[in-house]
């Protein structure tokens, strides 16, 4: 994919399909090769809204099925990679995912009327991971602020305007959190919150551990949990590859950047904080699903 346009200058544009603005990095051609891509009874599918830890979760994943022998091909750059996005080279995501050997691990941010439709009839793995949405905007906000081919914002405010409304890129929060909500009790999904994974990862590497079907000794699963730590996350500098295709200087990673509980305080003002709590309120009404904001 050309990142340039014709004058030189970095491509941010967007276009919308179906109602939802997308990046020209998730073109329509692999919009549109979702509804006849083939998914595999033994996928792990890591379901996220941007910015909630999917390269965490990823790095995780990777290492169950890796330390468990199920994987034994050598450590890929990306733990996940995303069918809907191309920025592999010249071919796209979905053509390099479907010649990947089984087990693959695929992530993907897309709303549930955009996933694969064999994702429901199939019934793979799937691991949703949620995140409050205040530390989200906060991440997406400096995600698209640092890198030059995404979408950019004249003021913090009107990316909060874009995203509370859902027309940001890749979509709402609220319905794509409450749909998965409402799966978490299928056999094939796991739900889980980014801020329980920070609280105890060690346990949050057992339930996926256990989810996945694999058994692991003590050893290995602390050994995991020490090895995702944010600090060892950082010093691998995980996901610099996609960095470099999005113009991201990589001392500004949005992908391992603060991974914190609660940064949120220190962007939002009184009003801003008034108006996402009126949202939240309304998006998690009545569903019984509630996030920590704080550590
Ligand atoms: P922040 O920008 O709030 O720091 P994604 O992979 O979905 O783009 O999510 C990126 C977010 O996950 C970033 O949040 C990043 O710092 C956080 N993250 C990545 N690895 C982490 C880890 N090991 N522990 C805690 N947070 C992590």
């Amino acid at each position: 994919m050309n990142t340039y346009n014709e004058d030189g200058t970095w491509r941010t544009d967007t276009y919308t399909y179906k109602g939802v603005s997308f990046p020209w990095y998730a073109p329509l051609s692999s919009l549109k090769a979702m509804d006849s891509f083939e998914v595999r009874k033994d996928d792990v599918w890591i379901c996220t809204y941007a910015k909630s830890g999917t390269g965490w979760m990823g790095e995780v994943v990777w290492r169950i099925l890796s330390y468990s022998g199920a994987i034994n091909t050598e450590e890929p750059l990306d733990k996940c990679i995303y069918p809907d996005f191309h920025y592999r080279g010249p071919r796209p995501n979905y053509e390099v995912i479907a010649e990947m050997p089984s087990p693959r691990i695929v992530a993907t941010h897309l709303l549930p009327s955009f996933l694969p439709p064999q994702l429901f009839d199939v019934h793979p793995k799937i691991i949703y991971l949620a995140r409050n949405p205040k530390d989200i905007a906060v991440s997406y906000h400096h995600h698209l602020t640092v890198s030059p081919v995404s979408p950019s914002y004249n003021t913090y405010q009107d990316f909060l305007d874009e995203f509370l409304s859902g027309q940001i890129i890749l979509g709402d929060w609220p319905s794509h959190v409450t749909y998965w909500w409402k799966k978490k009790d299928d056999d094939n999904v796991l739900f889980l919150k980014y801020e329980d994974m920070k609280k105890d990862l060690r346990r949050t590497v057992e339930m996926i551990c256990n989810f996945l079907g694999k058994s692991l000794s003590t050893e290995t699963l602390e050994r995991i949990a020490a090895e995702c730590t944010f600090k060892e996350m950082k010093k691998r500098k995980v996901r610099g590859h996609i960095c470099d295709f999005l113009k991201i200087d990589p001392s500004m990673s949005p992908f391992v950047r603060k991974g914190r509980v609660g940064g949120w305080k220190e962007h939002f003002t009184v009003a801003q904080n008034e108006a996402i709590d009126k949202w939240y309120e309304q998006a998690v009404e009545g569903t019984g699903l509630s996030f920590d904001f704080l550590p």
